[in-house]
């Protein structure tokens, strides 16, 4: 395989604490780098780089570790704009609207789900992300959920079994029927195909019994455990998160004091999906505080057709900023080593030497513009292990 030199970096992020200024972000201004076998193999001035097989001039602009959007719902078909339009005339976001998706996702065959999924992770590349979880949860059957993963994991390698995810209509009369058939047939149906196990612990989902429940038997089959956690109510699914020692805590809308020391002392990844509060016109987390407790904070996009229908990771940047109080360098790591360390990666969410050599460059010259030029698409060309994907 040929080597690749990325030269004329005006700014280059290489979220590498012994690479650049010393800066959790590593920053090397007039920076250059180096692809060989699809990892960086050079890091550093762009007067010292060595020769390699090609070149690209990259004409002084900004280059960032490409986003690792660690939670998102892609395996669906149908929208919900009207859900979204009464939302926004007033009506609160409720986790009924999950039937509506999950109707339609079972009606739909497979080429549909995944052209579906092959859509949104072509838009999330153009938009820098070269990393994705995808979850299950729109089927609710053992055949709906195992072919959901099935599907995803023609995408990724980060996926998620979320049979947990809000209890099927035909279960009603029975949910704790509904918590023996996830962690019964309905796990041993997915975990050929999944990487993590999730659950829904939420008012109008599953209480935390529930959550133990579902999380202890994918543990016990192989699977490693992140939680759908305190998105509506300050409940229980922050404890059972630290309890169990999952990976990661998403939501964390609504914390207490002691859910933030938890998440702290655990080493548990807080993960905001900022887009969410944006859909559901609902208060923001409040990310300062939990970095200021020396909580790891990760943002994702939580791309899905009820609570957050973007793929943006350089929105969710945006509104980190904006309104949950992180400064722009703070909302980049989140985004890039942040979400990496969320799905347990030492091998992307940064450019150091051997990182896989996922990289966007920026049509700027800092990565400040991302949150500083809202809405506008900033992302010019992307590289996955050192291959054009955009
Ligand atoms: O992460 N929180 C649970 N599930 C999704 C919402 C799914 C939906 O509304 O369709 C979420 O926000
Ligand atoms: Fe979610």
């Amino acid at each position: 395989m040929s080597s690749l030199l990325v030269s004329n970096i005006g700014e280059l992020v290489t979220n590498d604490l012994s690479l650049g200024d010393g800066s959790p972000l590593g920053l090397v201004s007039d920076a250059a780098l180096v692809v060989d076998g699809g990892q960086v193999s050079w890091v550093g001035r762009r007067d010292q780089a060595p020769a390699a097989d090609s070149v690209i001039d990259v004409e002084r602009a900004a280059v960032i570790p490409g986003f690792v959007d660690s939670h998102s719902h892609l395996v669906f078909t149908g929208d919900r704009a009207e859900e979204f339009a009464a939302r926004m005339a007033g009506r609160p976001y409720s986790t009924g609207g999950i039937q509506s998706t999950v109707a339609a996702t079972r009606e739909a065959p497979d080429e549909v789900l995944t052209a579906n999924v092959s859509r949104l992770v072509n838009e999330m590349a153009r938009q820098g992300t070269t990393t994705i979880e995808v979850k299950s949860g729109y089927g609710l059957t053992v055949a709906d959920e195992a072919r959901s993963l099935a599907i995803a994991a023609d995408f990724t390698p980060e996926t998620t079994f979320l049979g947990a995810h809000v209890v099927p209509p035909e279960y009603a009369h029975d949910p704790s029927a509904y918590v023996d058939l996830v962690t019964g047939p309905m796990l041993a149906a997915a975990r050929g195909h999944a990487k993590w196990i999730d659950v829904f612990c939420e008012r109008g989902a599953f209480d935390a019994d529930q959550a133990r429940a579902v999380l202890a038997a994918g543990m016990a089959a192989g699977l490693e455990p992140r939680i759908h956690a305190n998105q509506l109510v300050q409940g229980p699914g922050v404890t059972v998160a630290c309890e169990v020692g999952a990976a990661a805590a998403d939501h964390c809308t609504y914390l207490s004091d002691d859910d933030v020391a938890n998440l702290r002392d655990a080493g548990v990844v807080a993960t905001l999906l900022p887009g969410v509060e944006f859909s559901t016109r609902s208060p923001y987390p409040d990310a300062r505080r939990l970095l200021e407790a020396g909580v790891t904070v990760a943002l994702a996009t939580d791309c899905n057709p009820g609570s957050s229908y973007t793929s943006s990771m350089p929105l969710c940047i945006a509104l980190a900023v904006r309104e949950m109080r992180m400064t722009p360098a703070e909302a980049l790591w989140g985004a890039t080593a942040g979400g990496a360390t969320a799905l347990r990666r030492d091998d992307i969410g940064h450019l150091g030497i051997g990182a896989r050599a996922d990289f966007a460059v920026l049509a700027a010259p800092s990565y400040v513009h991302l949150a500083y030029r809202p809405g506008v698409p900033l992302v010019g060309t992307v590289h996955r292990a050192g291959r054009r994907i955009d």
